[in-house]
């Protein structure tokens, strides 16, 4: 009997050299040689070569072959055979092939093509080489994440989409229409994370998340996914500690398992292997001194921008983390520092080779009164909160969270320029389709 099989588990040599199987598939490309026709057959786990031998099949077979065009789906039968040249190691002898589904005029060629064609044809361009190998890092770090939370003691609390209420500024809310009133999509479920903490102790929040960016940046998408973790009882110090121990979980879990991937992409990994914590740590004062010093326009008070944050991470071989940010540009949640009362017990992660924040996130505001007058400051409407004013009324206790943008950090790990690839299907302001 012939076995349906797939082409990684032939590499990765499971499958004894010999064997007669069917591989089931897609035509990557095609190339003759005199007698030979050789077939890149992928099959989603990898690309084998499938020889066919024009005097070894019949005329019919080899016809059907002959006339496979790219992404063409097929089945193929044939001999696995050792072939040290061929990629991967192995190589196919083919005694049959059948179409299963045509492919005409597959519109991605192997020639370039501009990132808005692609991007147009994303449904399609995730069938490339380079696609797979950014999708299967994001799979990794997406399991990475899991893993270092749960071998910690967390709890994931699912938080919802539809939300009464801004957590992140109002300017960024998609408004949708919610029966008789308005709902907004979640721009982060920290605040429900708060609830779970107190709850749960240490808990974790993770999916989708909206804002309706307005710019067009590298980094910005309006649909993107975010995990945040919520402590009950950990300060602004313990909340950097989980941070780089959980970035450096996840790049170093990257660099062991997915090698071939980031080959694939060209990256090259040496700044990453530095990704060890703990990492630097500095002041917002700090991370100011060294933009004046470095000779950039920033003018003190002012949130970072990008070229700010690439000057600042520039200083360090590893991710950075600028604390103590002016409490006016972040969130009415996050604890004011008593002791430098302008000042928020905020936290950003910047990662290297400009790749800029990854993570934001801060001790929050446990005094209710406090609170109170943070969401009126912010303008902000107190009865969508009410709920989360319990939370201050009933036990409060210190706790401190973050939050880790998914997209950025594949962007970065894979060392891509644009957000835009990091997820299977990108929404940004010029972008719902496909
Ligand atoms: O700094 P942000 O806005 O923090 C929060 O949302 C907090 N509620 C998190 C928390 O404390 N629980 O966003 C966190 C991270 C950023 O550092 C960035 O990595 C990512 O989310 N991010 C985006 N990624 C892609 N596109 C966007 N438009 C993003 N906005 C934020
Ligand atoms: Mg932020």
């Amino acid at each position: 009997m012939t076995d349906r099989v797939y082409i990684e588990d032939v590499f990765q040599h499971k499958i004894p050299d010999g064997s007669d199987v069917i591989l089931r598939g897609w035509l990557y490309n095609k190339r003759s040689s005199g007698k030979l026709l050789f077939l890149l057959v992928r099959d989603g786990t990898a690309v084998i070569q499938a020889t066919v031998y024009k005097p070894g099949v019949s005329a019919e077979i080899f016809e059907t072959a002959d006339k496979l065009t790219q992404e063409a789906s097929l089945t193929v039968i044939g001999k696995i055979k050792k072939d040290e040249r061929a990629p991967g190691g192995y190589e196919l002898q083919v005694t049959d092939v059948k179409l299963i589904g045509q492919s005409v005029d597959f519109p991605i060629t192997p020639k370039e093509h501009g990132p808005e064609f692609l991007m147009d044809y994303r449904h399609l361009w995730l069938r490339s080489k380079n696609q797979h190998a950014i999708l299967r890092v994001r799979h990794t770090i997406i399991k990475a994440i899991r893993d270092f939370f749960d071998g910690r003691g967390f709890t994931l609390v699912d938080t919802p989409i539809f939300t009464p209420a801004a957590c992140e500024g109002t300017s960024t809310l998609f408004e949708t229409d919610y029966f008789d009133t308005k709902a907004f999509l979640t721009q982060s479920g920290q605040l429900y994370a708060e609830a779970g903490a107190l709850a749960l102790g240490k808990v974790y929040c993770f999916g989708p998340t909206f804002r309706a960016e307005k710019s067009k940046t590298r980094r910005h998408l309006t649909e993107f996914w975010m995990v945040e973790p919520e402590v009950a009882f950990n300060e602004l110090k313990e909340n950097m500690e989980l941070a780089e121990d959980f970035i450096e979980y996840i790049v170093q879990t990257v660099l062991r398992t997915r090698v071939e991937e980031l080959k694939t992409l060209g990256r090259d990994t040496t700044k990453l292997q530095n990704v060890r914590a703990p990492f630097p740590k500095i002041h917002y004062d700090e991370a100011v001194k060294i933009l004046e010093d470095a000779g950039l326009k920033f003018e003190y008070g002012n949130d970072f921008g990008s070229p700010d944050e690439t000057a600042i991470s520039e200083k360090f071989d590893r991710p950075v983390i600028v604390h103590h940010y002016p409490s006016a540009i972040k969130a009415f949640y996050m604890k004011r520092d008593p002791n430098e009362p302008d000042k928020a017990l905020a936290m950003d992660v910047l990662a290297p080779e400009g790749y800029g924040e990854i993570i934001g996130g801060s001790q929050r505001e446990d005094n209710y009164d406090m609170l109170v007058s943070r969401i009126k400051e912010h303008n902000l409407p107190m009865e969508a909160f009410d709920w989360y004013l319990d939370l201050r009324k009933y036990g409060s206790v210190p706790h401190s969270g973050f939050g880790l943008g998914v997209e950025r950090t594949v962007a970065w790990i894979c060392g891509l320029q644009h957000v835009r690839e990091t997820i299977p299907f990108a929404r940004m302001i010029h972008r719902l389709k496909p």
